[in-house]
Order: structure tokens, then C-alpha cells, then sequence
């Protein structure tokens, strides 16, 4: 098959190289993609009367057959056109005759698939900004469903204070925003327009950059060329930010692990949402979590490649930037699954509140409170914590717990607890006490979620 570049070379590519360097495998899902930024790009030329008016209407009704026949997969890529752009390119001359050759007039593949990159990205990260806000208002409404439950709150694993489980759901809509942040931002650099560049040093042709931008919606015009053909930050961007995201994600998994588990007892899965065990009939398997723990490690390994692809080229286009293309799509592709299936997966998570809440009161989980009691009778915060670590220790030592030592037993300890004391370690009103900002608290946590109603309308 005589190639688009043919023409310099005198020997026919070897079938090992056309397999080597061939990209059509995977770019192919570009098209749609490819052949938007050709319309624009045809309808252009025309405009600037590069091409005649009639040869860019035979032009873009010819991408616009491929384009239905692809959608109906009709259509057949071809690796001798090693990838997706030559491929639309050599089937448009086959189908509308030399007049399809003039299409890739005053651009060249290094800026063509940069667009493709950047339309298709820019699609994406929309799509799973949508995700993201759903997988929020998921969060919120279990934050109002458990707002005034309690559940031990951790720090080092072990039970630190009781808190409620409505803010620790609303401690994942705050980590999905800063993500959403993220994206958004990512966003901005990604919607910049690079076609015009052409290979890597502009055109003697009079083209207009600005309409095809306007025709493809695009906020900026690259104002470089050779940074246009070169520049793959978004990519890298897109990537690191959908690695947090993936931590974050994989921080839940790992708390939905370990609630479920039969030590503690807090959360139930849906049995819809689990895997049983092909030898143990009792497993019931929280697989959906560990895999979506599993995968962050794919995304930053995606991370990885692509910082360790761009790290020593020189400017500007090099094919080693072919292999953006498998990473981008993988990341794109997990970050959407695990969204998706999470989505489906939290509304139906139960959280067992006879457990959470028989859970919170241990461990002398009120110390702190006992602490900020003897504050307030002016006793200072050092000495307070002093005081309160040596009426732990002693009830350790009785087998008790805080709430179950006397007044007389206390007061061994400092004369300026007195009878007021009473409740003290009782949990509800523990919680409620805990009134500053961002805090634990039934009330705050309405609040909270007020605010973020609000928010994400
Ligand atoms: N398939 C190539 C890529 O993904 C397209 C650009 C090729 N440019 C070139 N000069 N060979 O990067």
C-alpha cells in the first residue's frame, strides 16, 4: 500500500515496522474527535479561499459518510495507515478522489492529533465532572441520613473521638471538590486550540486560526507553534489529577473494607455489590472496593509513564509522544468505571448504628471532654491533660470506664470537679457540644450540608 509519505522513500516500509510503529489500534477511538477538527479545518481553508467552496462541501460530506459508517462499524482501519488520522484521510481520497488530499492543507499530524487530544479530553473530563457532582449529592444525602449518628472517630487507627457519621461523609464531598477544582482547572489548559501549527513552525498559507477556534469552541489559540505540537501538560495535568481523585477513591475503599469487615462490624454492602468465595460458603467478599483500591495503583503507574515520556524530549513533536495515547485512555476509562460503579454502589450502603454507636463511647473516647471541663474551670490546658491522663490510667487500672468512676473518685484527682460533671460522658450531648466551625456536630453538620445543597445545585 503506497503510503501518504511515500513519495522520499524508495524502499517499502517493513511489515515489522508497520506493526511497530502503528497506533491505529488504540487511537482509532479518536475519530470523532479527528474527523470534527477536519470539518472545521475544511470549512476554513475554504473560507480563506485556500480550497474552493464546492471542493470543501465534497470534502466534508465525504468525512461525514466515513464518520456513519464507522459509527455503524463498517468501517475497516487499516494498520498500513498506521493510525487513525491517515486512516480517515486515505478512505476520503479512495472515496472522493484527489480533492481529499487537499484536506491536509496547511496542518500536519503533529497538530491534528494534538487537537484530537485535547477535544477528546476536554469531553471527558466534563463527563466525569458529572460523576463527581453525583457521586457528592450520594454523600450528602447519606450525611443527612446518619447526621446525628455517632461513630468512633479515628486517628492512628484507633479510636480517637466519637463523631458522627454525617461528617464523615461530608469529609468526602469536601476531597470530590477539591478533585472537581482540579478538573476544572485542568480544563482551562486543555481547551486551547493548537491546529495552526502545523508541524511545528506555522504556515506560509493564510489561514484563520480564530474561526476554526470559534467553529470548535475553544476558549484560547495556542500562540506558539512549536510549544503546540509539543506541549502534552494537559495530559500530564489530567493525569495527576485523576491520580488524587483515585487516592481519595481508594481511601474509601479501604474504609468500606475495613467497616465491613466482622471486626468492626459498621457498614453492611449490598449483597449485589459483593463476590462470594469458591471454597468458603460464608465469604461475602467486598471485592468492588479492593478493586477500585487495586486500580489507583494502574493510574499512577499512567502517572508515571507519561512524566517519564515527556521528561527528555527535545522540542518539539517526537513520536515517543505517540505513547500519551494508551495511558490517557486507560486512566480516562478507570477513573469512569470507579465513579460509576461507586455511584451505584454508596446509596445502598448501610451503616449498622447499634455498632457504630456502642463503638463510640469506648476507649475512653471522652477524655478530651474531661480535659476541656477542667479548662473551663481555669485549670491550665497542659495541667488539665496532665490531670485527665492520671484519671485514665486509673480507670484502666479498676477495669472502668470514665463514665462509670464517682464523683469521690474524681475529685481524688482535682477539687475543681464537682457535681456539674454529671453527663459529661454521655454521648449525644458530647456530640452536640461540639459546636466550632467545621466540626463534628448534628448542628454543624446540617449546616454543612445546607451550605453544600446549595453548592452543588
Ligand atoms: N500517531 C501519531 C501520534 O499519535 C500522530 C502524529 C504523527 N506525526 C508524525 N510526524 N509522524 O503521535
Amino acid at each position: 500500500m503506497k503510503k501518504a509519505w511515500g513519495g522520499r522513500f524508495k524502499e517499502k516500509t517493513a511489515s515489522v515496522v508497520e506493526s511497530f510503529t502503528e497506533s491505529i489500534s488504540f487511537d482509532y477511538r479518536l475519530w470523532p474527535y479527528d474527523i470534527q477538527g477536519s470539518i472545521a479545518h475544511a470549512r476554513m481553508l475554504a473560507r480563506q479561499g485556500i480550497i474552493t467552496k464546492q471542493e470543501a462541501r465534497q470534502i466534508i460530506d465525504g468525512l461525514k459518510d466515513i464518520a456513519k459508517d464507522i459509527e455503524a462499524g463498517r468501517f475497516k482501519w487499516k494498520k498500513e495507515h498506521e493510525d487513525v488520522h491517515m486512516n480517515i484521510e486515505a478512505e476520503l481520497i479512495k472515496r472522493i478522489g484527489p480533492v481529499g488530499g487537499k484536506l491536509h492543507t496547511a496542518r500536519s499530524r503533529n497538530d491534528q492529533v494534538a487537537l484530537d487530544l485535547r477535544l477528546y479530553l476536554r469531553e471527558e473530563i466534563k463527563e466525569i465532572l458529572k460523576f463527581i457532582k453525583k457521586l457528592q449529592r450520594i454523600f450528602l444525602r447519606l450525611a443527612d441520613r446518619y447526621h446525628n449518628t455517632a461513630m468512633p472517630g479515628y486517628t492512628h487507627l484507633q479510636r480517637a473521638q466519637p463523631v458522627t457519621i454525617g461528617q464523615h461523609m461530608l469529609a468526602y464531598v469536601e476531597m470530590l471538590n477539591r478533585d472537581a477544582e482540579r478538573l476544572e482547572d485542568c480544563l482551562k489548559r486543555t481547551d486551547s486550540l493548537p491546529l495552526g501549527a502545523c508541524a511545528l513552525a506555522g504556515t506560509t498559507l493564510p489561514i484563520d486560526r480564530a474561526y476554526v477556534a470559534e467553529l470548535l469552541k475553544f476558549r484560547r489559540i495556542s500562540t506558539n507553534s512549536m510549544d503546540a505540537v509539543s506541549d502534552r501538560d494537559f495530559v500530564v495535568e489530567f493525569i495527576s489529577s485523576a491520580s488524587i481523585l483515585m487516592m481519595h477513591l481508594s481511601r474509601l475503599a479501604e474504609e468500606l473494607i475495613l467497616w465491613s469487615s466482622e471486626e468492626f462490624g459498621f457498614i453492611e454492602l449490598p449483597d449485589s455489590f459483593c463476590t462470594g468465595s469458591s471454597i468458603m460458603p460464608q465469604k461475602k467478599n467486598p471485592d468492588v472496593a479492593e478493586l477500585i483500591r487495586g486500580k489507583t495503583g494502574r493510574v499512577y503507574g499512567n502517572l508515571i509513564a507519561l512524566l517519564t515520556l515527556m521528561k527528555a524530549l527535545p522540542l518539539s513533536y517526537n513520536r515517543d509522544m505517540q505513547e500519551d495515547k494508551p495511558p490517557l485512555f486507560d486512566t480516562v476509562d478507570t477513573v469512569k468505571a470507579c465513579l460509576e460503579v461507586l455511584t451505584e454502589m454508596m446509596p445502598k450502603v448501610k451503616f449498622n448504628k447499634t455498632h457504630t454507636e456502642a463503638a463510640s463511647t469506648g476507649g475512653y473516647s471522652l477524655a478530651t471532654d474531661l480535659a476541656e471541663y477542667l479548662v473551663k474551670k481555669g485549670v491550665p490546658f497542659r495541667q488539665a491533660h496532665e490531670i485527665t491522663g492520671r484519671i485514665v490510667r486509673y480507670a484502666i487500672e479498676q477495669h472502668k470506664q470514665l463514665n462509670e468512676l464517682t464523683l469521690e473518685e474524681l475529685k481524688t484527682f482535682s477539687d475543681k470537679i464537682g457535681t456539674d460533671i454529671k453527663g459529661l460522658f454521655e454521648l449525644r450531648p458530647a456530640l452536640s457540644k461540639r459546636v466550632s466551625l467545621g466540626s463534628t456536630s448534628p448542628e454543624e453538620v446540617k449546616r454543612q450540608i445546607a451550605l453544600w445543597r446549595e453548592r452543588l445545585k
